[in-house]
């Protein structure tokens, strides 16, 4: 029998078109899709799109659309993105699909039927957020002046006055949930989230008021108002319930998987998930989800992503190009950078040039190297699939084969990737210790022909562990050893191998280099308008010996150095400030130094200064230089003198 495996992302609304962050949510439910599917799981993934409420009604009206014309424009726009991503979806939902609707209003029903008491028509007045379609209390949200701002949008929230609505008793269920909660402990994923809604539901829990009066653009509430009035079903009930109407009430998809599903969400709507979606099910007596899966929050260089920045509007798609000529194995490249360099419920920072760094380290000179370097011998030495190899990769291949696929069946891919990524270390260090080129030259061929069946039977394993990750990467090994055969979970080193036909390789992340890394960053962080900050001049006040040691004065290296766009004055630079740690730092130094002048030289690095944004660059230190906006020189390490190493601390 196999399992039933059903993954879920959140439905995105219409009022905005496709960025990194829903990009995020979207390729991490793929990669666990495709896990799935090889390890043979009966798999169905959904994703779709968020199109009532009053945020895409207002949205609408200041394009002077009709609702109707904003969603069937902005819809298709996610399908096209996820389809030119390669996303292996099953389905895609739109909340304004009959089959949807009529499965929203089967819910209210189906609760009023079997708990009349928890639907009930009373006055609501309060705080509203469109951004976020939520009702807020003044506890939850913060004020500037006399205006109450919420706490995830930082815009100011807006009064219903005693609207008429539809309640729904949340209250009832917070105990029931309660215990769900602590009699399951993987119910909510990451634990630190399971906690933050324990302790929600620890405190007063309010009924949830489920319907709305002032505005149509969503579903009918089946029932009429004995006042005449007419209710939308409030846009969160009606969005929770798509995991359910793709399935369909009552259907075989329904006996399959309903029961199973793993909801995969960020941070910002973990409580509609993880609290209001199980009591609406509770209530309407139909099995809760398995599983709230939750992710932080993607900043681009410390900057939340916003309409209103346009260097944190960042297309997936053109990022993937940019990374390598191949689009599919950029896309793959930023699928495997995302998921490896943060923890999934951590907030990550896309900084460019982590993402240039891992690129070269991990997948060109990882992966990418072992894959050129193993096929090119096999083709020039052994001109045909080695039959045999050996075991020396046996156990590391093992382990890794069994740690991988717990870390991703317990999603954990930062974690999964990083095994993965041992045994590719170890088939390189094979080739450097094996050193099938001298076999060769000495003619020992039953020993060069082991080591090289070594590296077809490594690339095939590495081929079916990242193939989640990476499955055009996965596609391309297979081409380049001549394998037809589907991707699979391997089972261990050397089973269920199949014939090979190995071909000369090309290389598939070839390797970015520094003059290539000036133009990307260059074109990646546009310049904005806003001035920097003008410091004002004070009188210089005595300070301590301690005063002055607090300050962590270093000796660094350039190791690049490039015009910051737009910005006279500015150069962004690379610096080496010793064991081969990396940082960027912005120096106000453009005026009086050509960036080539200054690659190689030592120059004296504050270390400890708190990171700031510069014209859309994450600045993680600052370079002395004396002088102010004209006259302007280096400090930098007597070249005369003995020769100090990139790190040294300056007292
Ligand atoms: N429509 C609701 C979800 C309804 S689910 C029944 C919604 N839509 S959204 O388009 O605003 O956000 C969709 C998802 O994208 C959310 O999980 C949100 O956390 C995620 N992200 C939006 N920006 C993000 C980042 N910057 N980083 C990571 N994920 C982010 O909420």
């Amino acid at each position: 029998m196999t399992r039933p495996f059903y993954i879920t992302t959140p439905i995105y609304y219409v009022n905005d078109v496709p960025h990194l962050g829903h990009a995020y949510a979207t390729m991490a439910a793929d990669t666990f899709a495709r896990f799935h599917r090889l390890i043979g799981d009966d798999t169905r993934f959904l994703t779709g799109t968020d199109e009532h409420g009053q945020k895409v009604e207002e949205a609408a009206k200041k394009r002077g659309l009709t609702p109707k014309q904003l969603v069937d424009d902005v819809a298709p726009r996610f399908a096209a993105m996820w389809e030119s991503l390669g996303i292996s979806n099953d389905d895609f939902v739109r909340t304004t699909e009959t089959r949807h609707k009529d499965v929203v209003r089967a819910l209210w029903k189906r609760i009023a039927e079997r708990n009349r008491d928890d639907l009930y028509l009373a006055t609501y007045q309060g705080w509203y957020c469109v951004g976020c379609e939520a009702f807020y209390t003044e506890s939850q949200l913060t004020k500037q002046g006399d205006t109450w701002i919420c706490p995830i949008h930082t815009t100011p929230v807006s009064w219903v006055d005693k609207e008429r609505s539809w309640f729904f008793r949340l209250s009832a269920y917070k105990t029931r949930l309660i215990d769900h909660i602590e009699a399951h402990p993987d119910f909510i994923q990451p634990d630190a989230y399971r906690k933050e809604v324990l302790s929600f539901l620890r405190g007063e829990v309010r009924d949830l008021s489920v319907s709305r009066t002032s505005f149509d653009w969503g579903i009918d509430v089946p029932e009429g108002d004995p006042e005449g009035k007419h209710h939308v079903i409030y846009v969160w009930m009606d969005a929770l319930t798509n995991y359910l109407s793709a399935l369909g009430m009552g259907t075989p998809l329904y006996d399959r998987f309903w029961g199973q599903a793993v909801h995969l969400i960020g941070k910002d709507i973990l409580r509609f998930h993880a609290v209001y979606w199980p009591c609406f099910l509770m209530a309407a007596e139909l099995p809760l989800p398995k599983k709230i899966l939750c992710t932080g929050w993607w900043t681009i260089g410390g900057r939340k992503i916003s309409k209103s920045i346009p260097a944190t509007r960042v297309d997936p798609l053109v990022l993937a190009a940019d990374l390598n000529a191949d689009r599919a194995l950029g896309i793959d490249a930023l699928r495997y950078f995302l998921l490896r360099e943060t923890p999934l419920g951590n907030d990550g920072d896309l900084i460019y040039e982590s993402l240039i760094e891992r690129h070269n380290a991990d997948l060109a000179n990882d992966l990418g190297n072992l894959v050129n370097r193993s096929l090119t011998m096999i083709t020039k030495f052994a001109g045909q699939a080695p039959p045999v190899h050996s075991d020396a990769l046996a156990d590391v291949a093992n382990q890794v084969i069994a740690e991988a696929k717990a870390n991703w069946e317990a999603f954990q891919p930062s974690r999964a990737l990083e095994a993965t990524w041992r045994l590719i270390r170890e088939g390189n260090r094979f080739v450097d210790s094996s050193q099938p080129w001298a076999l060769a030259k000495a003619g020992k061929n039953d020993e060069l022909a082991r080591a090289l069946g070594t590296l077809q039977t490594a690339l095939w394993t590495i081929r079916n562990l990242i193939a989640a990750v990476m499955p055009t990467t996965a596609i391309k090994i297979g081409e380049l050893l001549g394998v037809k055969a589907e991707p699979a979970w391997p089972t261990a080193w050397g089973a269920d191998l199949p014939a090979f036909h190995p071909q000369p390789p090309t290389p598939l992340f070839p390797r970015i280099d520094d003059k290539r890394t000036a133009e990307l960053l260059a074109k990646w962080l546009p310049a904005e308008t806003a001035a920097a900050p003008v410091a004002e001049k004070k009188e210089a006040a005595l300070i301590t010996f301690e005063d002055f040691s607090k300050a962590e004065l270093r000796v660094a290296q350039v190791i690049t150095a490039a015009p910051v766009p737009k910005a006279k004055k500015l150069l962004q630079l690379t610096v080496d400030v010793g064991e081969g740690r990396h940082r960027t730092v912005v120096a106000g130094i453009a005026e009086a130094y050509q960036p080539e002048q200054l690659v190689g030289r030592k120059v004296l690095l504050v270390a400890n200064l708190a990171p700031a944004t510069i014209r859309g660059v994450q600045s993680e230190g600052m370079i002395l230089a004396a002088g102010d906006d004209s006259i302007l020189g280096l400090a930098a390490v007597d070249s005369l003198g003995p020769d100090v190493p990139v790190g040294t601390r300056v007292r």
